[in-house]
């Protein structure tokens, strides 16, 4: 007779036993299973833990003082919050390569991570949002030769460097789970709800060079497409939605005037575990509502396309 409730029970026993009176500390990325966890772990040790909070410059509009007053205000819990936007984006400047872009923020973010878990001093354990598909995917199931699609972001390399234990109260767990587990645990429901995001952030939303200005034009033209996504009711019904900066000007007209500027492109794609994935198919009347808001509004762009590619095989990040 499994229940949410029962496994919420099991797991702060589980914790309690694990931790004693050692600290905890926790990275939260925004997203949904590192949010999970922290408030978990909280319920079973209270102060014991501290979350950490790296802002990498690279997140949504908004989203970093979400995910700062959910936590500090909502919840109490001990929260740093460390700006790093200008370290990321010096160190982004001048790369170009996908795998460039993402080795380099996984490292730096563990570099940053490493050095505030150091300030608390103490902590034995290290809590990660680990659910059970990451456990499979990091076992080569094929045979086959293993291929890097893409190097993942995570703080893997980082307990066994601090000495640390690693508390992953999640790992039996599917996406849709950790969901309902979320809602268990008092969490907002449209935090809960909120589609993936990865660990690199807009970085691999701007094919290309990354700069503040390229940021700030993705996070418009972003919250754009999701608001039209929210009044429409669709929200739900997509895996994971979002806008892509290109590396591409193309001539326009406005007005009475001639512009040059960039492409904004659109993803939307259902899905039930992010390993394959297939096109959300909007109605052309919605595609065109969203590109006429973004071309208005945002300046830097001047042409939206929507992305028909399922996965495989595009994936489902254009980096
Ligand atoms: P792809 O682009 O490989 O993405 O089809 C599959 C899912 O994984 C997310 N993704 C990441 N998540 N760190 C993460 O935590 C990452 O480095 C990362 N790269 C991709 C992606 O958003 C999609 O949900």
């Amino acid at each position: 007779d499994w229940s949410m409730a029962g496994y919420r029970d099991a797991k702060i026993a589980d914790i309690r036993a694990q931790v004693g009176d050692g600290k905890v500390i926790c990275g939260l990325s925004g997203g949904v299973d590192s949010a999970v966890a922290a408030v978990l772990i909280h319920e079973a040790i209270g102060d014991q833990l501290t979350c950490v909070y790296v802002d990498h410059g690279l997140m949504r509009l908004g989203e970093s003082e979400q995910v700062v007053g959910l936590f500090r205000e909502h919840y109490g819990i001990p929260l740093i919050h460390v700006e790093a936007e200008a370290l990321f984006l010096n160190g982004l400047a001048g790369l170009t390569d996908p795998e460039a872009k993402r080795k380099f923020i996984g490292k730096t973010f563990i570099e940053v991570f490493e050095a505030e878990a150091k300030k608390i001093g103490g902590a034995k354990f290290l809590a990660q949002g680990t659910l059970y598909p990451d456990v499979i995917e990091s076992v080569s199931f094929t045979g086959g030769p293993s291929v890097t699609i893409k190097s993942h972001h995570n703080v893997g390399g980082l307990p066994e460097r601090m000495n640390m234990a690693l508390v992953e109260p999640l790992r039996e767990l599917f996406k849709d789970e950790v969901r309902v587990l979320g809602r268990e645990l008092g969490l907002p429901p449209a935090f809960v709800g909120r589609h993936p995001f990865p660990g690199p952030g807009l970085a691999i939303r701007i094919p290309g060079e990354v700069t503040k200005d390229r940021c700030d034009i993705l996070r418009q033209a972003d919250a754009i497409y999701l608001e039209e996504i929210r009044n429409a009711g669709l929200y739900d019904a997509i895996w994971q939605a979002f806008a892509v900066l290109l590396p591409v000007k193309t001539v326009g007209v406005m007005g009475d005037g001639r512009t040059y500027e960039s492409v904004c492109g659109l993803r939307a794609v259902t899905s039930v575990d992010g390993m394959t994935a297939d096109i959300y198919p909007f109605d052309a009347a919605f595609l065109s509502r969203v590109a006429t808001r973004i071309v208005n509004e945002v300046g830097g762009i001047n042409r939206v396309v929507y992305d028909y590619t399922s996965k495989p095989p595009g994936t489902i990040e254009w980096e």
